[in-house]
């Protein structure tokens, strides 16, 4: 939860060894999910780190962007800038809809504790990489909805 009370909410593509990152990029293409992500995220607050940002290079239409870095001459046309989560989740409070956390792997294990919700796209690949998703406790949450694909399963847990 933000300290105003919205909703923060992870959503993450994660292979089935962790990864979710190499060499900057995503190691894997799969128009659905980038489809899925689109339709999860539409109207609401990303937050990102710097360098997903830079791996996605613009702002993503209709949706408010917000980049973490800690270099205070950082800019970017069309995005919003903060030096650290808190101060993320606080602007967030005063934009657009829910939070939507989209990585990197710190940011996403900087958020975890105040999660709300996961929207993860379990995805059957053990490709090489340098990013991972943060280990957590299935226990603490709840699986309220899985879709099956061949390629990947998409789970939407809540905290137990
Ligand atoms: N599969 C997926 O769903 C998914 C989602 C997102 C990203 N990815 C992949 O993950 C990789 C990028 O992730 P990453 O973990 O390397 O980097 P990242 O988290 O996107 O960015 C790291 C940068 O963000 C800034 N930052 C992070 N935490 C901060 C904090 N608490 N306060 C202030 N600034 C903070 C710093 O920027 P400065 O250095 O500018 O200070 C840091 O160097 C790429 O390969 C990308 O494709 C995958």
């Amino acid at each position: 939860m933000t300290p105003g009370g919205k909703r923060v909410v992870m959503v993450a593509a994660v292979a089935d060894n962790g990864v979710i990152g190499v060499d900057g990029d995503i190691p894997w293409r799969i128009p659905e999910d980038f489809a899925h992500f689109k339709r999860t995220t539409l109207g609401h607050t990303l937050v990102m780190g710097r360098a997903t940002y830079d791996s996605i290079g613009r702002p993503l239409p209709g949706r408010t962007t917000v980049v973490l870095t800690r270099d205070p001459s950082w800019s970017a046309d069309g995005v919003l800038v903060a030096p650290s989560l808190p101060f993320a989740l606080e602007l967030a409070d005063r934009l657009d809809g829910d939070v939507m956390v989209v990585g990197g792997a710190l940011v996403y294990a900087e958020a975890m504790p105040l999660a709300d919700e996961q929207v993860l796209t379990e995805v059957h690949l053990t490709p090489d990489g340098d990013t991972f998703y943060p280990e957590f406790d299935r226990h603490a949450w709840l699986e309220r909805r899985r879709d099956t694909f061949p390629d990947r399963d998409v789970v939407w847990l809540s905290r137990a």
